[in-house]
């Protein structure tokens, strides 16, 4: 009878919910942990001032952004605040030989990489059993700049979009599609993913959309004194009518991007919502039988909008992804009689 057949929908939605927040927190980092990658963050500061004394070290990705899971890497973008600045390209290969001689990090610049790059890592000791594993960039001013947009939209909601995102990440990673180098999607594409999604997708909406909110829009998110600001604001001006539980907007999020999201034609913009892929230029490069399929799925940047996020999916890729999407759908529709089974067989 569909009385009972809503019943028992309403019960597992209940138990899955709870079940997403079990799951989540028991991967979230210790404050052990972040203190430890705080210590780092300083040292490092310490001593790449013994080389540019005008420089700042900060945090971006999700050691800053409100989704990082147990034991992420680290991502550090080095601003200098002096005219004079060395070369970027200089300042890896002086950096490089720094840490070596000075730290017990493995080290291994990249001076000539796209974005030259200092990599970092310490094995796995009793305080830290997992090691580090750490990126240093430098004046990448943007990817500081989407990083604060993510924390601000993690910060609106967290019991929602948090749990959302983490879940999302976990499951990515667990079913092997979060690898951009083999022609799945970064954790940064997931993330916008959601976001849209509980923006634009949603209605009513979960989230407000922050890059259109009049005193907000000026704001430049590279400043962190600003942020307890922005956020008082938007604590006074936004409450969501949408009163859906995460596990409910879980169950819609993979319905929405299984069959939904048109794929074909879409861009898929927290900023501006759905655009076309035409009016963005972005159509062309495998009607022209391109070898280096970009553009099959896209995904557009907050900030920097010529950059598609998921320009590294290929056919395959998305092909890959989007049956996830569909098998994580039937698995949720199928209400398991324990939902924590659901969730064990999502990750599976
Ligand atoms: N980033 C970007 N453009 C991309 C990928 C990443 O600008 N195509 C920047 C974003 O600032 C993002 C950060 O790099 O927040 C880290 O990206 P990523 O490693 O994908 O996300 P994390 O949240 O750090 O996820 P993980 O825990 O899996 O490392
Ligand atoms: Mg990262």
């Amino acid at each position: 009878p569909p009385q009972r057949r809503h019943a028992s929908k309403q019960r597992f939605i209940t138990e899955f919910s709870q079940c997403l927040f079990d799951f989540v927190v028991q991967l979230l980092p210790t404050s052990e942990e972040m203190a430890v990658k705080e210590d780092v963050r300083k040292l490092l500061e310490r001593l790449i001032r013994t080389i540019e004394p005008d420089s700042r070290l900060l945090s971006f990705g999700s050691t800053a952004n409100g989704f990082n899971l147990r034991n992420s890497d680290m991502d550090l973008c080095c601003l200098i605040d002096s005219e004079e600045r060395l070369a970027a390209t200089d300042l890896v290969t002086m950096l490089g030989d720094l840490l070596e001689r000075e730290t017990k990090f493995h080290v291994k610049p990249l001076p000539h990489a796209r974005i030259p790059i200092v990599k970092l890592s310490l094995d796995p000791s009793p305080g830290l059993p997992f090691g580090i594993a750490c990126d240093i960039g430098f004046e990448n001013r943007l990817a500081l700049e989407n990083t604060r947009l993510l924390m601000c939209y993690a910060m609106i909601d967290p019991p929602r979009v948090r749990t959302m995102v983490l879940f999302l990440k976990v499951w990515s990673k667990r079913r092997k599609i979060n690898s951009p180098y083999k022609g799945t999607l970064s954790s940064y594409g997931y993330v916008l993913l959601v976001i849209y999604f509980l923006v634009h997708v949603k209605n009513p909406p979960v989230l407000p959309n922050l890059q259109q909110m009049p005193p907000l829009r000026s704001i430049s998110y590279d400043d962190t004194h600003l942020m307890g600001t922005i956020f008082e604001l938007l604590r006074q001006r936004w409450t969501s009518s949408n009163s859906e539980t995460v596990a409910e907007l879980l169950i819609d999020f993979f319905k929405f991007y299984s069959r939904d999201f048109s794929y074909n034609t879409g861009v898929a913009s927290i900023r501006a919502g759905l655009l076309k892929k035409e009016s963005k230029g972005w159509q062309s490069e495998f009607e022209k039988g391109s070898p280096r399929e970009r553009n099959r799925l896209c995904i557009e940047d907050p900030f920097e909008m010529d950059y598609n996020v998921a320009r590294c999916v290929t056919k395959d890729g998305l092909y890959t992804i989007r049956g996830e999407f569909m098998r994580a759908s039937r698995i949720l529709a199928a209400r398991p009689e324990r939902a924590v089974l659901a969730l064990a067989q999502l990750c599976d």
